[in-house]
Formats: structure tokens, C-alpha cells, sequence
């Protein structure tokens, strides 16, 4: 195994594939160039929903899955759903959805599949701030994060990931994360697992992780 500290986001990546096997369903709430919708379709989920609130978002995540070779998978794509495939035929949604609907296109929207079970993710993944270059302006904002990482609690299956990479070298990155770190510490320690991870010694606010687990 390389290091496996090297960078943040694919520490993250690393972190959410321990927790995932062949067959289940992810969530990447914050798509932006669908690098880690990218690194989630490579663990071959049933269905791997990407969700951003930006078209623009939506429509690059979908060119780099095609440029990858996942362009028969995505749902909407016109070419329908590979058929036999078994738990290789990773099914992905892409939508221009803002994250802190979670829980309600999950209940209306999703349909059926989506709610066989009551809880029916493994992981929820959040890499938040803006998209990069992109405009800056368009990026999460404290409340509705905090309201979509809980809405991705109660959507978690037991022993289920929330990942979030949070950044604080941005006014609202700094309100977002300050928010969500006293957010986890006030989680019941009989019902969730928390981690946070931070590089120390790397400069100019470098990206954290914060690990929410159900109990299982
Ligand atoms: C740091 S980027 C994500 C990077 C991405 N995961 C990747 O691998 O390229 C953050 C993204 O969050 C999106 N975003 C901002 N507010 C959002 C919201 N309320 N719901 C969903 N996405 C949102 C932005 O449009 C931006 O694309």
C-alpha cells in the first residue's frame, strides 16, 4: 500500500471504500467535476447517486464519467441499463439536486429500488466549498450543510458512512466547519461514531475530515 496520507480527498476516498462492498448503494452529495462520484463508481456500488446543486456540476460529473467509460451506466443516458451484469453493473444517477433535500428525493423521488430499506445507504460523501474554477460564490453554505449531513444520518444504514471534507481557508468554509465539528460533538455517543482528521503540518487551511458512523 503507497501512503495513504498524502492528500485529503484521497484519504477520504480511501477511508469510504473500507466501508463499501459490491452492491450497495452511495451517495456523492456534492459532485462539482465528479472526481469522487469517479473514485465511487471504481468500488462498483448497485446505484452511486451524484448530486450538485449546479448544472454546470451535473453536466461536467457526466463528461468525466463518459470520458472514463461510464457512460452506459448513467441512468438517464439513453442507452438504457446494462442487463446481467450482477453486482458489476453499477447504475448511476446524476441530478442537479441541492444536498439538503437528501431525505426528500430519497422518499418521493427515488422510487421504489432506492427504498427497498428503510436506511438504504452505506455512504453519503461530502467534499464541500465551491466548484473549482468555478464560481466561488456558489458554495455550501453552513445551514443547509449541516441539515443535509443530518438528513444523510437518517438515510445511513447501521455501520453507514458520512464522509465530509470540509475546508476553512474561506469565510464560510471556516463558519461551515466550526459548525459541524461542535454539531459532531454533541452526537450521542451510544448512537454515532466520530472521527475528525487533520494534516498539521500542511499550510494555508488545508482540508479536514469528519467521520460520522451509525452504530450498528
Ligand atoms: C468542492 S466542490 C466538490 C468537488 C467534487 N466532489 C469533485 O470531486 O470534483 C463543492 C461542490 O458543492 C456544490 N454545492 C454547493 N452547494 C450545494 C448544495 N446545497 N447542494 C449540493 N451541492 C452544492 C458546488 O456547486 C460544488 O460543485
Amino acid at each position: 500500500m503507497g501512503t495513504i496520507i498524502r492528500q485529503t480527498t484521497e484519504l477520504a476516498m480511501h477511508i469510504v471504500s473500507a466501508y463499501v462492498n459490491p452492491g450497495d448503494v452511495l451517495v456523492d452529495a456534492t459532485s462539482g467535476n465528479g472526481k469522487d462520484t469517479l473514485a465511487l463508481a471504481a468500488m462498483n456500488p448497485a446505484q452511486l447517486y451524484a448530486f450538485d446543486a449546479q448544472e454546470a456540476a451535473v453536466q461536467e460529473t457526466i463528461r468525466l464519467l463518459e470520458e472514463n467509460g461510464y457512460g452506459d451506466r448513467l441512468a438517464d443516458s439513453g442507452k438504457g441499463i446494462p442487463a446481467d451484469d450482477g453486482l458489476t453493473g453499477c447504475r448511476i444517477i446524476v441530478r442537479q439536486l441541492a444536498h439538503e433535500n437528501l431525505c426528500e428525493f430519497f422518499r418521493n423521488e427515488a422510487g421504489a429500488e432506492a427504498q427497498e430499506t428503510a436506511r438504504p445507504l452505506t455512504a453519503v460523501v461530502f467534499n464541500l466549498g465551491y466548484l473549482p474554477g468555478g464560481d466561488k460564490h456558489i458554495t455550501t453554505k453552513t445551514e443547509t450543510t449541516i441539515k443535509a449531513v443530518r438528513d444523510a444520518m437518517e438515510l445511513i444504514c447501521s455501520d453507514g458512512l458520512v464522509c465530509i471534507t470540509m475546508y476553512s481557508g474561506h469565510p464560510e468554509g471556516r463558519k461551515e466547519k466550526a459548525a459541524l465539528l461542535e454539531f459532531a460533538e454533541e452526537l450521542d455517543a451510544a448512537k454515532w461514531h466520530c472521527a475528525y482528521i487533520s494534516m498539521p503540518n500542511q499550510k494555508n487551511d488545508p482540508p479536514e475530515i469528519l467521520l460520522i458512523t451509525r452504530k450498528g
